[in-house]
């Protein structure tokens, strides 16, 4: 392993450590960088003492030290890894937009169990940790309130494509898997790529920006999850990347909300008036895609063994609009 100047310290080797180490920080790489946690996890590294390296690919990253790298190109993953040999890896980049994965199955495949396969074979190659970033909804929503140790049952391909990338990930000898549940914050990043295969907007940006012009929008009120505030999220899998325990970490939000009801706060909070926000069943919206019904997760665990707090929604809106306050044009 690359030598981490967190153990040179502790041997107190200081001296020959700042002879045989680039840095005396660790080396993070962060795959996905343009994305909307990979942004926030980018902004936030320095943080936790890290070297950063950052990965983009259809989108050009805001973010030094930055390297054009397509996960599904497994010649070009394994050659960048060697180069940078990082202490820890955190793996953001998938293919999210739950309605084109299951139309381009293949594809969805590609990267997010290929990919996620060869980042974690260099991880392996380079004796780097590897977090990476899996879903909610590798439940099938029945009852919700999911722990680490429930079973999970995908119902659609991007969920079915997450859970395999996490069979893969937990071959690992240092590893962590996170699953979040919906994400929301700003994020300056918001155009699409070019095929479609990531969302525009998340799912908070998209009701703001419609409250915003006074247009009422329609919001299912039968899908339940743990709304996960972006920034919570990003300070999670940075203490992920620090820890030595190997598993599946729940990183969600503390609430366990309808978007419908999700939707409701962020307009009480933001100041719009609630009657835009209009309450449909799912079966009104037609989707390529099966949607689990509920997918609350419970993240005791991860609290504990990060000695952390995840946000409720409303603790993470409040944030949100703090943030839009203090640096409105950052977005
Ligand atoms: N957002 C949610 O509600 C949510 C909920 C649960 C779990 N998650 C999981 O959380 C993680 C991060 O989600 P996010 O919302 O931040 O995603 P996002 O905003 O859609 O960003 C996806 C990232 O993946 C990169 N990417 C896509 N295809 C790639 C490829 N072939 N090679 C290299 N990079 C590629 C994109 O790069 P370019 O933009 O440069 O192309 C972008 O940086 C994902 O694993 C997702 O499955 C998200």
């Amino acid at each position: 392993m690359a030598l981490s100047a967190t153990r040179c310290l502790s041997l107190k080797l200081e001296k020959a450590c700042i002879l045989c180490c680039v840095s005396l920080l660790d080396k993070l790489l962060v795959v996905g960088s343009t994305g909307l946690v990979g942004s926030k996890i980018a902004s936030l590294a320095h943080g936790y003492e890290f070297e950063t390296y950052n990965t983009h690919n259809s989108r050009p990253s805001p973010f030094p030290n930055s390297t054009k790298l397509d996960i599904t190109d497994r010649d070009a993953t394994m050659t960048l890894l060697a180069k940078i040999r990082p202490y820890a890896i955190i793996n953001v980049a998938a293919l999210t937009n739950v309605d084109y994965c299951e139309t381009h199955k293949e594809e969805a495949e590609r990267v997010n169990v290929g990919g996620a396969t060869s980042l974690a074979d260099a991880a392996r190659q380079n004796n780097s940790r590897f977090v990476h970033v899996s879903t909610d909804s590798v439940f099938d929503g029945t009852y919700g309130h999911y722990t680490e140790d429930d079973m999970p049952n995908p119902i659609n391909h991007y969920s079915k494509t997450k859970l395999d990338s996490e069979t893969v990930v937990a071959q690992l000898l240092s590893y962590a898997i996170a699953r979040p549940s919906v994400v929301y914050g700003w994020h300056a990043r918001v155009g699409r790529t070019p095929s479609g295969s990531t969302k525009a907007m998340n799912f908070a940006m998209f009701v703001l920006d419609r409250l915003g012009k006074s247009e009422p929008v329609r919001v299912v009120r039968d899908q339940y999850s743990s709304p996960t505030f972006a920034d919570n999220l990003a300070h999670s899998l940075l203490r992920l990347a620090r820890l030595t325990e190997n598993g599946i970490f729940h990183t969600a939000g503390r609430s366990c909300l309808s978007r419908y009801e999700f939707a409701l706060l962020l307009a009480k909070i933001f100041g719009y008036p609630p009657d835009l926000v209009q309450p449909v069943s799912t079966g009104e919206f037609d989707q390529a895609a099966q949607r689990p019904k509920n997918c609350c997760l419970r993240v005791e665990k991860a609290e504990k063994a990060l000695k952390m707090h995840f946000l409720t929604a409303q603790e993470g809106l409040i944030e949100m609009k703090k943030q839009a306050r203090s640096k409105p044009n950052d977005r």
